[in-house]
């Protein structure tokens, strides 16, 4: 499993977005515009890539020069509770601590607070909704 940047608009960056509908916009009736998707130009795309494939991805926003956002986190349904979702953000943590960022910040669907929780993340404010399911803020302090 390597971990990687993709680069906007490659092929890569294409399995991403595969990825990225099926388990986080088809079963919600959603799907991804292309502004939206234009948009994604200015946000960095990591991934944990094997065979070609693009097996668990996320996307970070930087906010400032000091704090990201992390978005659109998913692992492949065939590999999930594999370890790979906790490599990939230890990946991303590592690589933002190198470029300066100092804390990270995301809202995780409901059924997740649980897995940043044990990536010690911690949840603040009150559930929100969004997309139609109920999230929380949550954030981590990095180094
Ligand atoms: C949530 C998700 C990213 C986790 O990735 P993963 O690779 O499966 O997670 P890991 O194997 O690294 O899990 C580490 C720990 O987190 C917790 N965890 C992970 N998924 C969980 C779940 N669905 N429910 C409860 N706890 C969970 C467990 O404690 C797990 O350890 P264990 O398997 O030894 O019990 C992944 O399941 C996924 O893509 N889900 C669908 C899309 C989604 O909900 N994305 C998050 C949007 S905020």
């Amino acid at each position: 499993m390597e971990f990687v940047e993709i680069e906007w608009n490659s092929k890569l960056y294409t399995l991403e977005i595969e990825l990225r509908d099926r388990l986080l916009r088809a079963p919600l009736g959603l799907t991804f515009s292309s502004e939206e998707l234009e948009a994604e130009s200015t946000e960095l795309h990591f991934a944990l890539v094997d065979q070609d494939q693009v097996r668990a991805c996320a996307v970070i926003v930087p906010l400032s020069r000091n704090l990201a956002k992390l978005r659109q986190m998913a692992v492949h349904e065939d590999y999930q509770r594999q370890g790979l979702g906790s490599m990939l953000i230890h990946s991303i943590e590592s690589v933002l601590k190198q470029r300066g960022f100092q804390k990270i910040e995301l809202n995780a669907r409901e059924e997740a607070v649980t897995f940043y929780e044990r990536l010690g993340y911690h949840a603040a404010g009150d559930r929100f909704m969004e997309v139609g399911i109920g999230h929380w803020k949550m954030h981590r302090q990095l180094g």
